[in-house]
């Protein structure tokens, strides 16, 4: 822990923690970022509800806006409440990601707490602890032990954000039957109706907020509601019981986060959702190693074979094999096996009682593929698909991950198939539950999961995920997720994913964390040979723009020896990154990204776009000055458009290039373009 002494602080030097108790009670208490632009003030009004106001630079960016609880047996939490005193701190360190987009993390902030106490009877406490930084604000309750708050059963959250201007928004629905798998909505700020988080604006002046939470621990996640104009308040999403949330005091809430940039590009760099994580508990992770893996996966999304026995089982013995020898030739070091075990011939959809976690289909020789695999390098991805029957799951867990440890998987990908509201759960007194994706019960029972994988040296991708908030920093095995519309949609989905969505999904879902997107589909056709609306150099750019250090070549093996000029950037690019810089990007427009490989001198740029042409300037100043490279490019070819047969059109091109050139990054229409920096010794 470096804390900055207070000479470096200078003339806005603050005072180590401490409370400080005076009277009279002070109104109101105030922070500011590290460099003074973001300025933050919690204050009570005239029936002693705490408020909380944020300003940049002087201009107000939230307006008073209400914090406060809803229980189910104890009057509210929120009026008549008296600061009786508040500290601050500040505080600079770095960390390092154990694999990630950046190596190295700065956090950089100044801390506010303040204590606040009913001036009834009850006297309830709770503090109120905002962290600053240059690039947002955090904030979160925390509620002491107190007589008049053992447990609190929480009804819903009241905290408010109250955008002091309008703007455009980029969000999905919350409450929906298809969870966060939803293209996304661009409407003004004021017609928002209730949305998933993140949820990314940009308002009249420029400025692009992102409104989120981290460090979701035993407790429910959030949804935004608008309740008028530009003002939005927290709904807890629900569980089974009245509660939506039930804690023993002392307990803290996850952060209430704001990342606030002055372009789209700053909020995608800002390190705020990770460094209010809690450091990593589990210790030593490296049985996770980041890679990429192909998998018997999207031939059951085509219809080519499926899950279940009849009419063809994709995951039989030889198909996998198949996949092995494929991996090998191809340098992927993990294959994705779905459908290998039993309980695929049931109606598992929203109901996985009926799966086996440790037990494979007659006609999959687990030890045989794990011996094979093995011999040549390649190691099994397992897949434990749940149906959305947590408590079935968590009932087989120690099994599936002693399974999963015993055949040299060290990647489970999970899933959570079911309609939203229809987790299964059995009571603590067996009684049959439904619980949410995003609920108390689901936040714990993820967290269980890592745990268990943890102990079995197993990483985690789950899919129908709750939320991600962060935690990979605290549990590093959680290593990627879904949570948001995937490539699947492309197999079978009405609409396909459309041409800016993933422009979308970068400013909005990406900024909560890894997503297990599964790009590479350069075949561009789904089932029944329908076509995605995409062409060929996007599919690849996917590969530097969504981040995931499990990233998975999609595509049929037999597709890929069809189109091995452009699988050549599959095979060469990192999954790993020191560095992460976005050059340039409109939320839902186009974005570009480039990343230096983890211990290596290559770096990768993507970029994708929308269904405009465009031609984007790029400078390479984030190369190595004084170095030469080899830019290997993959490019739209000129006549490139994804609503044709040339959405097939690609140009693979090489020049050299060094850290003072400017490249024009062309994009056709539905397209994107993909290039490796070699540098040359
Ligand atoms: C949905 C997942 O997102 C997908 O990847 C998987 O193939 C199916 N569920 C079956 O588990
Ligand atoms: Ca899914």
């Amino acid at each position: 822990m470096m804390l900055r002494t207070l000479a470096a602080l200078g003339a806005l030097a603050l005072a180590a923690p401490a409370i400080a108790q005076t009277a009279p009670a002070p109104k109101s208490a105030t922070i500011t970022s590290p460099d003074g632009h973001l300025q933050v003030t919690v204050a009570t009004d005239n029936d002693g509800r705490p408020f909380y106001t944020v300003a940049r630079d002087g201009k107000p960016l939230v307006n008073p806006s209400m914090l406060g609880f809803l229980f189910t047996d104890a009057p509210k939490l929120q009026r008549n409440f008296r600061i009786e005193g508040s500290s601050t701190s500040a505080s600079d360190t770095s960390w390092e990601q154990p694999w990630g987009e950046w190596k190295t993390i700065r956090d950089n902030h100044r801390e506010l707490r303040v204590r606040l106490k009913e001036t009834t009877a009850l006297g309830r406490v709770m503090e109120l602890v905002f962290r600053v930084f240059d690039d947002g604000v955090g904030f979160r309750y925390e509620l002491p032990g107190q007589p008049n708050l053992k447990t609190a059963h929480i009804l819903d959250e009241m905290t408010e954000f109250s955008i002091a201007e309008d703007g455009e928004a980029w969000w999905i629905p919350g409450s929906e039957w298809n969870r966060d798998e939803y293209l996304y909505n661009r409407t003004p700020l004021s017609s928002v109706p209730l949305a998933h988080t993140p949820l990314t604006m940009k308002l009249a002046d420029g400025t692009h907020v992102a409104i989120h939470e981290a460090a979701l621990v035993d407790y429910a996640g959030t949804w935004l509601q608008r309740v008028e104009g530009t003002r939005f308040k927290t709904v807890l999403i629900p569980g089974a019981g009245a509660a939506k949330v039930t804690r023993d005091a002392p307990f803290v809430t996850p952060w209430r986060t704001m990342i606030i940039a002055k372009d789209a590009p700053g909020l995608y760099m800002s390190h705020l959702e990770l460094n209010l994580n809690e450091p990593n508990k589990l210790g030593d992770v490296s049985y996770f190693k980041p890679s990429k893996y192909v998998g018997v996966w999207w031939e059951m999304h085509i219809d080519k074979s499926g899950w279940g026995s009849k009419p063809v089982h994709g995951a039989t013995t030889a198909n996998v094999q198949r996949h092995i020898d494929f991996a090998a030739k191809y340098g992927f070091s993990g294959v994705l096996v779905e459908g290998w075990n039993v309980g695929w011939d049931t109606a598992w959809f929203g109901d996985g009682k009926g799966f086996d976690f440790d037990r494979p289909t007659p006609d999959f020789d687990a030890k045989l593929l794990a011996d094979y695999a093995k011999k040549k390098g390649v190691a099994l991805i397992g897949h434990n698909e749940t149906g959305g029957s947590m408590s079935h799951y968590e009932s087989q867990l120690e099994r599936a991950m002693t399974f999963a440890h015993d055949h040299g998987e060290h990647v489970v990908k999970t899933g959570y198939v079911a309609d939203a509201g229809q987790i299964e759960r059995v009571g603590p007194n067996g009684e049959p539950m439904r619980e949410w994706h995003d609920g108390q019960f689901s936040a714990n029972h993820h967290l269980r999961v890592l745990e268990m994988a943890h102990r079995y040296q197993v990483a985690i991708d789950a899919h129908e995920p709750i939320k991600d908030t962060g935690l990979r920093r605290t549990y590093p095995n959680w290593v990627s997720r879904e949570g948001a519309r995937g490539m699947e949609y492309n197999a079978w989905g009405e609409p396909k994913n459309l041409p800016n969505h993933e422009s979308n999904l970068f400013f909005t879902r990406m900024l909560a964390g890894p997503m297990d997107f599964t790009p590479g589909v350069l075949s561009l056709t789904g089932k029944g040979g329908t076509p995605l609306l995409s062409t060929e150099a996007k599919q690849l750019a996917l590969y530097v723009v969504l981040y995931s250090p499990v990233q998975m070549a999609a595509d049929l093996p037999e597709n890929y020896e069809k189109h091995l000029a452009a699988f050549q950037f599959i095979h060469d690019v990192a999954v790993d990154w020191d560095e992460t810089r976005v050059l340039n990007g409109a939320v839902g427009e186009y974005v570009t990204v480039a990343r230096k490989a983890r211990g290596g001198s290559d770096w990768f740029l993507g970029a994708v776009g929308d269904d405009e042409p465009r031609s984007l300037t790029v400078q390479l100043s984030f190369l190595d000055t004084g170095k030469r490279y080899e830019a290997q490019v993959y490019r739209d070819g000129d006549d490139a458009d994804y609503r044709t047969e040339k959405r097939h059109s690609i140009v693979v091109e090489k020049r050299a290039v060094t850290a003072g050139d400017t490249l024009t990054v062309k994009l056709a229409p539905g397209g994107g373009q993909a290039i490796r920096f070699r540098l040359v010794k």
